[in-house]
């Protein structure tokens, strides 16, 4: 069983990947909505969220877990790799994927403040070689935009035109909100610039952790979904990825 968690639905563009890779596996999906969205909150509070959340993840037989958030994964993995034995995979901001694919030497990465505070960010900046630039923007307001439904244009055009006066040719998506947000993206940025989602790079090494561990429990291909908070939002998304037979199946979480 592999458990995925997010502060909403963002986690959904990453778990679609996993899914994808491994429909015959069971998932057990927790947004966190009742401290949504985690981008600017104490790091103590996000940290305290992971392991009450992987602890309840664990508790439903999670096997590996997947903390499907840029942020969650800044602030807590290691924390919670210290604290549990079992494997968790955390989002890497594709910094050097994106280095490497860009011809002007100048990316862009679409993330939320904590993720840009984090250690694991800053260590990935340092593997970047020297000649390669990174404009960083915070993508205030756009975590809140998909969990409400709401059209994000107007604030993407004011991140993606900053990004462009900087000359990027490459922009990370560094929030697993974001990829529903990537069609809108690709079209204020045009087709000169690539636009990197690391969510199917993270499946796959779920995927390689998931297969060495064969033997577990048997699965029937089955996903359930909690939300600790409103749960619409994840009730439409999650239906509208895998069909319909995932209608009213968002369960309600107090943890
Ligand atoms: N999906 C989370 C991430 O990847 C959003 C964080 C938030 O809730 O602000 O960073």
């Amino acid at each position: 069983m592999i458990g995925l968690y997010d502060s909403g639905v963002g986690g959904l563009s990453v778990w679609k990947e996993v899914y994808r890779l491994m429909p015959e596996q069971d998932y057990v999906y927790v947004a966190d909505t009742a401290y949504c969205p985690y981008g600017d909150k104490p790091v103590g509070i996000i940290r305290d969220r992971a392991v009450r959340v992987s602890e309840f993840l664990m508790g439903k037989g999670a096997d590996i877990i997947v903390v499907a958030c840029n942020t969650a994964t800044a602030a807590a993995i290691a924390c919670l790799r210290s604290r549990f034995e079992v494997p968790f995979v955390g989002m890497e901001p594709a910094v050097k994927p994106a280095a490497a694919m860009s011809s002007a030497g100048v990316i862009g990465v679409l993330a939320t403040a904590n993720t840009f505070k984090g250690e694991l960010y800053h260590n990935t900046l340092a593997r970047v070689g020297d000649g390669v630039r990174v404009v960083e923007v915070v993508g205030e307001g756009l975590v809140e935009a998909v969990e409400n439904g709401q059209d994000a244009t107007a604030l993407l055009e004011k991140y993606v035109d900053r990004m462009l006066s900087e000359g990027v040719d490459v922009i990370v998506l560094g929030c697993t909100h974001f990829p529903f947000l990537e069609d809108t993206i690709r079209k204020i940025a045009g087709p000169g610039v690539a636009v990197v989602n690391p969510a199917p790079a993270v499946a796959r090494q779920v995927a390689r952790i998931a297969s060495a561990m064969k033997g577990g429990h048997p699965s029937a291909g089955e996903s359930v979904f909690y939300a600790t908070g409103p749960a619409v939002r994840l009730e439409r998304m999650a239906a509208a990825i895998v069909g319909s037979k995932y209608n009213n199946i968002v369960e309600r979480l107090n943890i």
